[in-house]
């Protein structure tokens, strides 16, 4: 009967396959060697916190940034900004909000 070889030829597929990804396997790990760091990890060189960096204080002393800010830095920046806000008064809303008096 020509259903007697049909699990066979099923069990024969998935032993093949099983058989097929071994080897794969035991190619693959001959032919590309990985090696464990040394030190696991990645290291961030940041400065020490504890070793004196300068302290941010805050709240900012406005009294002593604002007479020191450059507006045409301040406007250069906003420029890509622009691409999605408006910031006159009643302006459009874009991607982003209108942003007058923010
Ligand atoms: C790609 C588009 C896009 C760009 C560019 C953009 N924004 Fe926005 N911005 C948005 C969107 C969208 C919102 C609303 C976000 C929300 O409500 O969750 C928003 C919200 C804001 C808000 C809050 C407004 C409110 O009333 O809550 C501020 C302030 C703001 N943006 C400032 C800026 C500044 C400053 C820049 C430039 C440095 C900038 N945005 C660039 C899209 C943009």
């Amino acid at each position: 009967m020509s259903g007697d070889l049909k699990w066979n030829k099923i069990m024969g597929a998935c032993l093949g396959t099983a058989f097929a990804i071994l080897v794969v396997q035991q190619v693959s790990s001959a032919v590309y060697h990985t090696k464990a760091p040394e030190k696991m990890g990645y290291f961030v060189d940041a400065p020490d916190e504890a070793a004196g960096a300068a302290e941010v204080v805050l709240p900012i002393d406005w009294g002593t940034v604002l007479p020191t800010a450059d507006v045409a830095a301040g406007q250069a920046a906003f420029a890509r900004c622009v691409a999605c806000h408006t910031v006159n008064a009643g302006g459009a809303t874009g991607t982003g909000p209108n942003l007058h008096g923010v």
